[in-house]
């Protein structure tokens, strides 16, 4: 697998005004909208330090419209402040005045934070790299910018004006995390071999079942072993659950029973999942489990199962945790299958935030070929689908060099 892409020491960006596409979309408290973890923040840090002789623009995305996570990013900015151990300027705006005017004043070695680019409608809709070039977010900052650093690897899924649209008309390069992400991803294909399994967990359902369908599809799935709230609307639509889900999931059953008769053979369902009752774990079949318990964990005869298939694996692609691991007594499944991974002799990938934060917990990190934060750009990536920030980076690589563009 050969990615071209320009490094930010391919751009010549000394004293030029950089607009930095990071993503610290992070994990917020539902309950007080607070920043609960920094942890795509400090790893942002890293290309912004190494930009220090340029006027740097930082702009993320935060939570999607209408959910608990959509909030400002008034509290990164101040934690990557903290971080860089310098002040970085805020503005309370996307592409209006405010935001122009606080971009044309920076001086040589300033950072400053737009406001959460999905505060911007456009930001929420995908588009052809054309389109986004016309929207207003990229046609109104791009008069005041001279370049662009791309470099939010878990969003090159998203085909959104701030990852397709600048880079389709400024010189664009990749950031740091970006090239190492595309280096390393590179470097472990090679070895990757057959038989593929994917252990994939996680909330965001929508996403998941066009995943699997695509890895499956594309021979990047050979066994798809499922835990989690995707576990659950599959065992739904497998008719091993009495009793609905909440209508958000229970919408989706449909499309998963499609996809359970289309490929039958490589689906593998929880056996038993774990339940807290009077504060202790209790392991049941998803039979018995009834509307008001909620699942934390897959069960042990699941994890025996699951572990035997990772181990004989030649590839093993893990995203989303299986259970509730941050609670006590449920941390069983995820560290159990991360084990699996560990000791397995196969190519192994582990993909989300969360999973990455087990993995160090339980202590392998060094055993696991790849380990990213990326979640769903990742697994779009396992299943060989094209993903619009490396498309934008390859097009921007190929404008530099005068070469001619093959979309
Ligand atoms: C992620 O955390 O996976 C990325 O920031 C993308 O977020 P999205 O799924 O809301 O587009």
């Amino acid at each position: 697998m050969n990615i071209d892409f320009l490094t930010i020491e391919d751009l010549d960006l000394a004293g030029k005004t950089v607009i930095v596409r990071v993503d610290i979309n992070s994990p917020i408290n539902p309950k007080t909208g607070e920043l609960l973890e920094v942890n795509r923040i400090r790893e942002a840090s890293v290309t912004l330090k190494s930009l220090e002789d340029s006027k740097v623009v930082v702009a993320s995305h935060q939570g999607r419209v209408g959910r608990y996570d959509y909030v400002s990013l008034r509290q990164h900015c101040k934690a990557l402040s903290e971080i860089m151990g310098k002040e970085v300027k805020f503005v309370e705006d996307v592409f209006g005045e405010a935001a122009r005017r606080a971009i044309t004043s920076l001086e040589k070695g300033d950072v400053l934070m737009l406001e959460n680019l999905r505060f911007a409608a456009e930001e929420n809709y995908e588009y052809s790299p054309e389109e986004a070039a016309k929207t207003h977010i990229v046609s109104r900052l791009a008069k005041y910018l001279d370049a662009c650093v791309l470099d939010a690897f878990p969003t090159a899924h998203r085909a959104h004006p701030s990852i397709v649209g600048f880079a389709a008309i400024l010189p664009t390069c990749a950031g740091r995390l970006v090239a190492k992400e595309l280096k390393s991803l590179s470097r472990v294909m090679l070895t990757a071999k057959a038989p593929y399994t994917a252990v994939l967990g996680g909330a965001k359902i929508q996403d998941r079942l066009e995943a699997i369908d695509a890895l499956i599809e594309n021979g990047k799935a050979d066994n798809v072993l499922l835990t989690g709230l995707i576990g659950l609307v599959f065992l739904r639509a497998a008719n091993k659950l009495k009793t609905p889900l909440k209508p958000e999931h229970e919408k989706f059953v449909g499309r998963a029973r499609e996809l359970l008769n289309r490929y039958s053979e490589a689906f593998y369902l929880p056996e038993d999942v774990a339940i807290q009752k009077n504060g202790e774990r209790v392991e049941i079949k998803p039979e018995q489990l009834t509307s008001d318990a909620a699942v934390l964990d897959i069960g042990e005869e699941t994890i025996r199962k699951y572990s035997k298939i990772i181990k004989s694996s030649g590839t093993v692609f893990m995203s989303g945790p299986p259970g509730f691991f941050e609670m006590d007594g449920f941390e069983k499944g995820t560290h159990e299958l991360l084990l699996a991974m560990a000791s397995s002799l196969g190519t192994t990938i582990i993909s989300g935030g969360h999973l990455s934060a087990a993995l160090e917990m339980v202590g392998v990190k060094e055993w696991i070929d790849h380990v990213s934060t990326a979640g769903g750009a990742l697994v779009m990536f396992m299943a060989g689908k094209k993903l619009p920030l490396i498309e934008a980076l390859r097009m921007a690589a190929a404008r530099q060099r005068g070469e001619k563009i093959i979309q």
